[in-house]
């Protein structure tokens, strides 16, 4: 199976705030994240990632609705775990949700979901997801208890958090990259499948290279950066080129 790559374009979204926060669906309202979704597909996207946050900072409701309704692609609803985002998730019907912890004052996802403390809340969000066909990640940190309590809460996929690793330095990179290791094995093992994302780049991505049983990366920040360069369709086709380089992992 080759490794898909999931196109976050919430930052698409937190430009256009920037200038039009009080009228973002104004017909002179850009950029726009439905435009940018259509050209992350031109590059190859193989999924496409949409956060809605409790503090609307970035993406609203109405993008969400817009690019399920007319984006040919998979769409993976990042949601915090709240009665709001369960019934907006009903409303939009996407095709995967992960939940991730949500945090006002943080700038981005700051740390993975905490499944083991919070197990009834995260199985009751799993349950009311997959009892309406949407397939529920959950975004943890690599450690073995929360790959554990994630298989016991009936998910059917994690994303390992990859911000620790990103955020390593040299001499670091290595611990991180054998603790993601070890949580993708044990995810493998309990039947989940294994994702990742968090600042993943570019130059850092061939270091993940050494996990086993990846199945999708989700990927932002630094394709909507690289974009500012070359365009959103070629910034997804460099990635995917990349991408493609994952080995075949002797399992
Ligand atoms: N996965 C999750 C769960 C996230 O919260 C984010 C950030 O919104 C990403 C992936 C993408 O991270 P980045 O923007 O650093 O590529």
């Amino acid at each position: 199976m080759p490794l898909l790559l999931g196109v976050n374009i919430d930052h698409i979204a937190t430009l256009r705030q920037a200038r039009y926060a009080r009228s973002p669906q104004a017909h002179n309202a850009e950029p726009s994240p439905l435009v940018a979704a259509f050209d992350a597909l031109a590059g190859g996207a193989d999924s496409l990632t949409v956060h809605v946050r409790s503090d609307r900072r970035h993406m609203q409701d109405a993008d969400a609705l817009q690019i399920r309704a007319e984006l040919p692609l998979p769409l993976n609803f990042e949601m915090g775990v709240t009665a709001e985002m369960l019934a907006f998730a009903r409303q939009l019907k996407p095709d995967f949700a992960c939940l991730v912890p949500e945090n006002r004052a943080e700038i981005t996802t700051e740390g993975g979901l905490n499944v083991v403390g919070n197990f009834g809340s995260t199985l009751d969000a799993v349950t009311q997801l997959q009892d309406n066909g949407i397939r529920v990640s959950l975004f943890i940190d690599p450690d073995l208890p929360q790959v554990e309590a994630a298989a016991r809460c009936g998910a059917s996929m994690i994303e390992l958090h990859t911000g620790a690793f990103a955020n390593a330095s040299d001499d670091l990179r290595e611990f991180e990259i054998a603790r993601l290791a070890a949580a993708a094995r044990a995810a493998h093992a309990a039947g989940l499948q294994v994702n990742a994302g968090h600042g993943i780049n570019y130059s850092n991505i061939s270091h993940l290279w050494a996990l086993p049983y990846l199945a999708e990366l989700n990927i932002g920040h630094s394709i909507v950066a690289r974009a500012l360069r070359v365009g959103l369709t070629q910034a997804v086709r460099d990635m995917q080129q990349l991408m493609a380089t994952y080995p075949p992992h002797v399992q």
